[in-house]
């Protein structure tokens, strides 16, 4: 008999209240994501989606209840272990940019170079990623002289050229035309094959038509739906 997959990402009775705020952001959010789940996450403008990829990435923390990831209390994991945990994950957020005046290649091989990897593994992979987010030719360029698309892709390919065990997403596709949301869509995906955890949180219609996996629906800081469809 197979094991049933561990949650990869589990939230029980979450509450986040940033300061100076009479509703939460989050309230009493119960939520699994099993291992190699493909989940979007949306609802509408303030719903909480930011906030909660927010406490996945350790970037907030949660104000009641528990967040563990991989099993881990995010709580009980002391600061200074906070980097190394962050390291499983790969994030894709509007607040983390890329370094403007560095090229692409240097932007995408500092998560791998930060790990202590040889410099012929770091050139290997980075330009393999690059080759996947079809932009090889653009590896010496500077990120200010990229479109925006560009400039998101080259944001996904950092993300997931450490292959994390969990891609964490907010709005990946946002600003996109959309056969470049296509694109990104299916980068996510082909991560997902290779069994990386995913969750995105997006507005686009588009997005939420065509990959259907799982979807959380976030209305005011709660879980409203939470519907799965293959
Ligand atoms: N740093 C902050 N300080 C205070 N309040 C915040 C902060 N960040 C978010 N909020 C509030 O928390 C609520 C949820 O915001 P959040 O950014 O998580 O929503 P969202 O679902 O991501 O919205 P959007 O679709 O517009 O990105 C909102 O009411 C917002 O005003
Ligand atoms: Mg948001």
């Amino acid at each position: 008999m197979p094991y049933p997959a561990p949650a990869m990402i589990e939230l029980y009775h979450v509450q986040k209240r940033y300061p100076g705020q009479d509703a939460p952001a989050l309230d009493d959010i119960n939520l699994q994501v099993d291992k190699g789940e493909f989940c979007l996450l949306t609802g509408p403008s303030g719903a909480g989606k930011s906030t909660l990829l927010r406490l996945l990435f350790l970037a907030e923390e949660a104000t009641r209840g528990q967040v563990l990831i991989g099993g881990k209390n995010v709580a009980q994991v002391k600061k200074r272990h906070r980097p190394m945990m962050r390291r499983n994950l790969g994030v894709v957020f509007q607040d983390f940019k890329l370094l403007e005046r560095y090229s692409v290649f240097d932007n995408v091989s500092l998560a791998l170079d930060v790990q202590g990897r040889r410099k012929d593994d770091v050139r290997q992979r980075t330009d393999k990623m690059l080759e996947q987010v079809g932009l090889a030719h653009k590896s010496d360029q500077k990120i200010a002289h990229l479109s925006g698309g560009e400039q998101q892709r080259v944001a996904i390919a950092r993300a997931l050229v450490t292959d994390p065990a969990i891609l964490l997403a907010d709005e990946p596709t946002g600003n996109l035309d959309p056969e470049r949301s296509n694109d990104i869509m299916d980068l996510l995906l082909r991560a997902h094959a290779r069994g990386t955890t995913i969750l995105v949180a997006t507005h686009d219609p588009a997005l939420l038509e065509r990959y259907r996996h799982r979807v959380v629906s976030l209305k005011a800081g709660r879980v409203e739906k939470d519907e799965r469809f293959r």
